[in-house]
């Protein structure tokens, strides 16, 4: 038996951070939505006791610093499966990006290989056993758009937003989310107005979400990698609606309601940075 299964990349409409927990991690809250930007995964039952995976990817490591082996091992240790699996691994996500690109492939993991073994778990039950890896990996189990509290792993869903263009662009730097959030001074951040955010969503009133958007993690971000702030402040000035960073960085997307600016927006990023995307909110 093979599956096959998609796994999208997300942006933070918002990401809001309101103070840091006695467990280390910061108490957020966040409202991101898949895009159609994914990277795909088979996955095959084999019957030797081993999780192998084949990454179509450099920099991508195929051991158990990646977040699909460590998905896999968590099932498979827990349920004591027998079986084992190969899972190739076609990426298009930007890596290390900010768009949830390794926690999505975690998630697609999850729900593969709970129909390839037959495991039987629900959705919320497949959320809280990812927490156990990571706190992305929640919101990408249920995709589309939704608010995640806690530390990311508390999801509610949301109506999807109406759709409109997104234009993504990744500069060749890397940031480090533990480093961005241990950099992050709460006293000084300008905080998101998620409650217009939510109302805005709510009454699918695309003007009210873009006014609404905002992601403390730029003051750490755009301050120490110039070439971030630039590539947002390009956005609204060649007419984005809204410009924003998603998650710790680097990428920056637009949000743009008419398809001749987001081309605009896009064609004048493509001399400027190497990955440039035009997608749109998406949800299988
Ligand atoms: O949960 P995950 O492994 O994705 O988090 C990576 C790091 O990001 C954490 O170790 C922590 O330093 C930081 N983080 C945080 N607050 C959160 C989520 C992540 O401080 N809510």
């Amino acid at each position: 038996m093979k599956i096959n299964i998609k796994a999208p990349a997300k942006i933070n409409l918002s990401l809001d951070a309101l103070y840091k927990r006695e467990d280390g991690y910061h108490e957020v809250e966040m409202v991101m939505t898949t895009i159609d930007l994914s990277d795909r995964l088979t996955m095959e039952a084999t019957e030797q006791d081993e999780i192998l995976l084949d990454v179509k990817a450099h920099f991508i490591p195929d051991d158990k610093r990646n977040l699909i082996y460590q998905a896999a091992v968590l099932l498979k240790q827990r349920f004591e499966v027998k079986q084992g699996v190969r899972i190739v691994i076609d990426k298009q996500i930007p890596v290390s990006a900010g768009l949830a690109g390794g926690s999505s492939d975690a998630a697609a993991t999850l729900k593969g290989l709970n129909e390839l073994w037959g495991l039987g778990l629900s959705l919320d039950q497949l959320a809280e056993l990812s927490a156990e890896i990571g706190s992305d990996i929640a919101f990408c189990l249920y995709g589309g758009t939704a608010l995640a509290t806690g530390r990311g792993e508390i999801i509610t869903p949301l109506p999807m937003i109406p759709s409109c263009w997104i234009v993504l662009a990744k500069p060749s730097i890397s940031v480090s989310t533990p480093g961005v959030y241990k950099e992050l001074d709460l006293e000084k951040v300008e905080h998101p107005n998620t409650k217009r955010l939510l109302q805005g969503i709510e009454n699918q009133n695309i003007n009210e979400i873009f006014a609404a958007t905002g992601n403390v993690l730029e003051s750490v971000t755009l301050e120490k990698n110039p070439i971030v702030k630039q590539i947002k402040e390009r956005m609204l000035a060649f007419g984005a609606d809204a410009a924003l960073m998603s998650g710790s960085g680097p990428t920056v997307f637009g949000l743009v309601k008419q398809y001749s600016r987001a081309k605009r927006i896009y064609n004048s990023l493509r001399g400027f940075c190497e990955e440039v995307y035009m997608v749109h909110p998406w949800k299988e």
